[in-house]
C-alpha cells in the first residue's frame, strides 16, 4: 500500500474509534421516568439533560458532544478554571454545563423560548458541583447587541458554539454576532456540522473576519471543530 493511502486509513480508523468513543457518552435512562432525560458522562459526572421536542434547540446535538469531549480531554491546553466563557445557541445546555464544571464563568444564550429549560437543566446539573454558577441569558443573533452585551464590557476569554450553521434565515446575524462578542484575545471554539453548500459559503464569510483553524475533524459524523480568534490582532 501506498503511503497516502496508509495515511488515509489510518485518519478514517482514528476518526472512527474517536468518534464512536464520544457518541458512547450518551445513555439513556434504564427504565420509564416521569420526566424524560437524556444523560450524558463528562468531566466524570453524570449529565441528566432534558430536552424537549418543539425546536432546534430543544435536543443535545452530536456537534455538542464533540464540543464536550474537546473541553474535558484538552482541558490543560485550553484551560476553562476561571474564565470567562460564552455560549451562544446554547440550547438545552451541555456544553454550557461541562465548560462549568470545568471550573468556567459561563454566560449560557439563546433564544427567548430556549431559556426556560435551559435554565432547568444548567441548575440540575451544576448547584453545588461547580465554582461558578453558571447565568442563562437571552440573546436572539443579531439583536440589541449594544444594549445587552455593550463592546466596552464583553470580557470573553472563549466563545463556544456547537451546530449553530444550519439552513436558517439569521447567517449574516449570527456573523455579526461572533464579532460582536469577541474582543482580540477571545478564542472561539466552534464544533460544525455540515449538511449543505450553505455551510461552505458560511465559513468562507467567516473567514474574512477571522482566522481560522482546524482543530479535529470527523469525517464520519460530517463534523469539524475550528479553533478562531479575530483577525488583524495586535498580538497573536
Ligand atoms: C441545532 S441547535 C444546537 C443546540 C446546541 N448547541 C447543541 O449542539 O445541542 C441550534 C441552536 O441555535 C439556536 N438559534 C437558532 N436561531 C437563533 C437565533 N436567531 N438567535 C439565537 N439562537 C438561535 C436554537 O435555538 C438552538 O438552540
Amino acid at each position: 500500500m501506498n503511503p497516502e493511502d496508509q495515511k488515509e486509513l489510518t485518519e478514517d480508523h482514528d476518526d472512527k474509534q474517536v468518534a464512536a468513543e464520544i457518541m458512547a457518552r450518551r445513555f439513556i435512562p434504564a427504565g420509564i421516568t416521569a420526566v424524560p432525560w437524556e444523560g450524558f458522562n463528562f468531566v466524570g459526572r453524570e449529565i441528566r439533560i432534558t430536552e424537549a421536542t418543539d425546536s432546534y434547540g430543544a435536543v443535545v446535538w452530536s456537534s455538542a458532544l464533540v464540543l464536550c469531549y474537546f473541553l474535558e480531554t484538552n482541558a490543560k491546553q485550553y484551560n476553562m478554571v476561571d474564565k470567562n466563557v460564552i455560549e451562544i445557541g446554547a440550547g438545552t445546555g451541555l456544553v454550557s454545563i461541562v465548560a462549568s464544571l470545568l471550573g468556567a464563568r459561563v454566560t449560557a444564550t439563546d433564544l427567548p423560548e430556549l431559556l426556560g429549560n435551559l435554565q432547568y437543566n444548567l441548575s440540575r446539573n451544576t448547584k453545588m458541583k461547580c465554582k461558578h454558577l453558571p447565568q442563562v441569558k437571552e440573546l436572539s443573533w443579531g439583536v440589541a447587541l449594544d444594549e445587552n452585551f455593550p463592546r466596552s464590557s464583553n470580557n470573553f476569554d472563549y466563545l463556544l458554539a456547537a451546530d449553530v450553521v444550519y439552513a436558517h434565515p439569521f447567517l449574516e446575524e449570527l456573523l455579526i454576532t461572533f464579532d460582536h462578542l469577541c474582543k482580540e484575545t477571545t478564542i472561539i471554539l466552534w464544533a460544525m456540522k455540515f449538511r449543505l453548500e450553505k455551510e461552505n459559503k458560511f465559513v468562507d464569510r467567516f473567514k474574512e473576519l477571522f482566522d481560522l483553524e482546524e482543530i479535529s475533524n470527523f469525517p464520519s459524523l460530517s463534523i469539524k471543530l475550528y479553533k478562531a480568534m479575530k483577525k488583524n490582532r495586535r498580538s497573536a
